[in-house]
């Protein structure tokens, strides 16, 4: 059995690939300091996968713990989802990101180098793209650097990996995921946003319910079918599954040095409209929301062409808008239930 290191895997990505990981046969050790997670998350994954995870809460900046947890067990790979987020709040603490971000992946990468592992997966993002000139955006579309430090430490951390790979003559692989959503059809895993959400998906979900008053559509002067931003929303279920594909094709790789890129996406941009009346229609609920300003930093369309995943890796996202929006609500559900 396979040992595969999740950082950051209580989180709403994280949770959903440790149960895959789980269901797929691998030894699952998490770090995660609980920074943006809670504790019944992990009571959670076992629910769902019949297995408990190995868990240390810890900050991965802590190197000496890191040390220990790689002293203790024989680790084959590592998914690093580990990370601050919040396009916003990168702005205004980049220091904070960047440390966070950067220093806690170096950490990861110098225990692989000085104990000779390979296999590692890293969360990126289509922030890589900015505005593309072109839609879809596959794999080849020039990177731009983007405008928010959070944005900037995912291409940065690509860069560190592309060096990685090459000088150590390691096997990686760059995850660009698009807008990920929905939670597990159990119900017992999902996003968890703190304070006010900044994402489309949470801020609807909290309207419905009554948590928010109205939903700010920022914009709809956008050269769109109907003016609003268009976005590549994913179901989270079927972007976890992707990283098991990743890490096996990795584990599967003959060469010594592996630099893969994917983008995981639907290949189907929908506009916030689009989201709107899809959530309304899949849970029979009202939305109430208002059309507003644009909001700074916002890029009109991104969606993918996620053809090279599905060659590759014989992934496709399978789950429809209306199913992944029918799963969110009932997460929403299960999180009012235990108040
Ligand atoms: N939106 C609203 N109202 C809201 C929230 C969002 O109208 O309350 C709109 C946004 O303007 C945008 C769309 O919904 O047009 C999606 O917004 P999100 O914040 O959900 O997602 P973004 O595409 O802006 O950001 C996502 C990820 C980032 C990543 C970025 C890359 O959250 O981590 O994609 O483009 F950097």
């Amino acid at each position: 059995m396979k040992t595969i290191l999740v950082t950051g895997g209580l989180g709403y990505i994280g949770s959903h690939t440790v149960v895959e990981l789980l269901q797929n046969n691998f030894h699952v050790i998490i770090v995660d300091d609980m920074s943006n997670s809670e504790k019944f998350i992990l009571d959670n994954i076992e629910k769902v996968a019949g297995k408990r995870p190995v868990f240390f809460p810890f900050d991965l900046k802590r190197k000496e713990l890191l040390y220990q947890v790689f002293e203790a067990y024989e680790i084959d790979g590592c998914i690093n989802f580990a990370a601050f987020k919040a396009v916003g709040e990168s702005q205004e603490k980049p220091l904070d990101y960047y440390e966070n971000n950067l220093f806690s992946l170096i950490n990861i990468l110098q225990e692989f180098k000085a104990r000779n592992i390979s296999n590692f997966i890293f969360s990126s993002s289509c922030t890589v793209y900015g505005q593309a000139d072109q839609q879809p955006i596959d794999e080849n579309t020039p990177l731009k650097m983007p405008e928010s430090s959070y944005g900037k430490t995912k291409q940065m951390g690509e860069e560190i990996l592309k060096d990685f790979a090459t000088a150590y003559k390691k096997k990686v692989s760059l995850l660009r995921y698009f807008n990920p959503i929905g939670s597990h059809p159990t119900a017992l895993l999902g996003e968890l946003p703190i304070g006010v959400p900044n994402n489309l998906v949470p801020y609807v979900t909290q309207t419905a319910s009554g948590i928010r008053e109205k939903l700010s559509i920022w914009g709809n002067d956008y050269d769109t079918p109907d003016g609003t931003a268009v976005r590549d929303y994913v179901y989270v279920v079927d972007l976890a599954k992707a990283h098991v594909k990743a890490l096996q094709k990795l584990m599967a790789e003959n060469s010594d040095t592996v630099i893969d890129i994917y983008n995981l996406g639907t290949g189907k941009g929908s506009s916030v409209l689009e989201v709107v009346e899809s959530f309304e229609r899949a849970n029979e609920v009202k939305v109430p929301y208002q059309i507003c300003e644009r909001r700074a930093g916002d890029i009109t369309i991104a969606y993918a062409n996620a053809d090279k995943a599905e060659r590759e890796l014989g992934w496709k996202a399978e789950t429809s808008l209306d199913e992944a929006l029918r799963t969110t609500w009932e997460w929403q559900k299960y999180l009012e239930s235990r108040k």
